[in-house]
């Protein structure tokens, strides 16, 4: 199964990713998560990834259309994965949909997390004080202002290809404000059908 968790910036594509994880046992792909450990790692990517990440901007297509190609040819991707945070621009769903296409595969789904704007800054900063209070690293852009940018980002870059998986008979919708359990269920409904067709 290959899918796409699609949805703004705190919308619970990770949360949701995590379970369906560990109950179909194959991975995540987060592009959020292998640009940050880039950064940590000091690589080029990361190099040139962290300014652009701090600030809330969308890295370029370029790059995390390269991590992805990389990482679908691993071992662990041969029975499918979710992709959490990609594609995040018509560029990058074009390029995904020719990954898949020269190795013989498509997507199965792609599920949007749809939730109220006023939410989602409440559950960043939320993230922030857990991460704070825990005495572990708080992301760079888990704060007010660089959210406003994540935000305006996905508004100009990302919500268009709600319209383009709507068009391609791939979208499904969740409801995203509803309780993480709830959220969680609604995603089983969706692919237990859709393994079913
Ligand atoms: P990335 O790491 O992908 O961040 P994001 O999309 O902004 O998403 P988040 O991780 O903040 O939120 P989420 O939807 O995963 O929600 P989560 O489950 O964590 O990207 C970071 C940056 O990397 C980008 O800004 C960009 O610079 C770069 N980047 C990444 N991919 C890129 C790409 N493809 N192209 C270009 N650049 C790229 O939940 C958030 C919080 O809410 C948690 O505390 C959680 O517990 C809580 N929560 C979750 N669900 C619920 C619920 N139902 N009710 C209440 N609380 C909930």
């Amino acid at each position: 199964m290959k899918l796409i968790l699609l949805g703004p910036p705190g919308a619970g594509k990770g949360t949701q990713a995590q379970r369906l994880v560990d109950k179909h046992g194959i991975p995540q792909l987060s592009t959020g998560d292998m640009l940050r450990a880039a950064v940590k790692a000091e690589t080029e990517v990361g190099k040139r990834a962290k300014a652009v990440m701090d600030a809330g901007e969308l890295v370029s297509d370029e790059i995390v259309n390269a991590i992805v190609a990389e990482r679908i040819d691993q071992d662990d991707c041969a029975k499918g994965f979710i992709l959490d945070g990609y594609p995040r621009t018509l560029a990058q769903a074009d390029a995904v949909a020719d990954m898949l296409a020269e190795r013989g595969l498509h997507l199965d789904v792609v599920i949007e997390l749809v939730v109220d704007d006023k939410a989602l800054v409440g559950r960043i900063l939320k993230r922030a004080e857990e991460a704070k209070a825990a005495g572990q690293p708080v992301r760079k852009d888990d704060n007010a202002e660089v959210f406003d940018e994540r935000l305006r980002e996905y508004y100009k870059k990302t919500a268009p290809l709600i319209g383009y998986y709507y068009a391609n008979d791939l979208l499904k919708q969740v409801d995203g404000m509803a309780a993480i359990d709830d959220v969680t269920a609604q995603i089983d409904a969706i692919l237990a059908d859709t393994l079913r067709n």
